[in-house]
């Protein structure tokens, strides 16, 4: 494949983050990408792949999520550079399995538990999203965390658990309305990144995703600005850059709150924001979709 012809790259030479700050890693591997250019075949260019992945959350039934996966299969071909992921309840995942088999879509769960088996009634085992086909399990989501009181350790530990039977865990961090506007955003998701940090070491998180989401986003309506947004993904690939500079670069931070089809494409072009986890818009095969195309090289 030549150079220009290699999708990845053409879209980060098209990526306009500004990095006011001058520290964003990944400027700093886009500039070494582009002064190693000449020399190198596009293969062998360090790069981060766009993840667009669908959180249902509590809806569904086995007639609509047939429906969602076949109209989401339908315009595969649209979604050439991104990943896409689903994260159906549980109930449904081996449908969705099924149905999902022999296509480039992942699968996820939205939720997992810290233990391996035993007695814990309602709860399910990494082994055992594994065993039906399980690529991702979310983690922290902040609907977990708010209205199931998880905590920030209780996270890690199912991060932890999630990594240890091979699953790639999507870490969700964000901050209240009333965090922010006390201005203690970095100070929240810092302390959110540094229970996994505490727990798993650094290393942990370069088989891992993290979400920022702002809980005053979700659901909503109301989205981050690009900038805000991009503001925090920043800090949050710097703090990892402070530990270990190649997970900083590999690690793909996603995007969450109100994403939609209008709106993407100017979230996906800031210079740390590798794709969304979406969730009202996922339910929606066309709606997925053209989230999924915003990453298109
Ligand atoms: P939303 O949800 O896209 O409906 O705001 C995002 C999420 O909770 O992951």
């Amino acid at each position: 494949m030549g150079l220009v012809a290699d999708p990845h790259l053409v879209r980060l030479i098209n990526k306009k983050g500004p990095c006011v700050t001058g520290h964003s890693p990944d400027k700093l591997i886009f500039r070494s990408r582009i002064a190693k250019l000449p020399g190198l075949l596009s293969r062998e260019v360090e790069m981060r792949q766009p993840l667009v992945a669908g959180n249902w959350k509590m809806n569904g039934s086995l007639a609509s999520v047939k429906k969602l996966v076949e109209g989401i299969k339908a315009g595969l071909a649209t979604v050439t550079t991104a990943e896409l992921a689903v994260c159906p309840p549980y109930v449904y995942i081996p449908q969705v399995a099924a149905m999902l088999k022999g296509t480039s879509v992942a699968l996820g769960a939205q939720d997992v538990n810290d233990r391996e088996s035993g007695a814990h009634t309602g709860e399910v085992a990494p082994g055992m999203l594994t065993d039906v086909g399980c690529k991702y399990a979310i983690v922290g989501h902040s609907e977990r965390r708010s209205i199931y009181g998880e905590s920030d350790d209780f996270t890690a530990r199912k991060f932890a658990a999630a990594r240890k039977a091979g699953l790639v865990p999507i870490l969700c961090v964000g901050e209240l309305l009333e965090e922010r506007e006390r201005g203690i955003t970095e100070q929240v998701v810092g302390r959110q990144l540094d229970a996994v940090i505490a727990l798993e070491g650094i290393g942990a998180l370069a088989d891992a995703v993290i979400a920022y989401e702002p809980v005053w986003a979700i659901g909503t309506g109301k989205t981050a600005s690009p900038q805000q947004a991009q503001d925090v993904h920043a800090f949050i690939r710097g703090k990892l850059a402070g530990l270990d500079k190649a997970v900083a670069a590999k690690i793909q931070i996603l995007y969450g709150g109100s994403v939609k089809g209008s709106n993407a494409a100017e979230l996906f072009s800031m210079a740390d924001i590798d794709g969304g986890l979406i969730g009202g818009a996922s339910l929606d095969a066309n709606d997925f979709l053209a989230i999924g195309r915003a990453g298109n090289a």
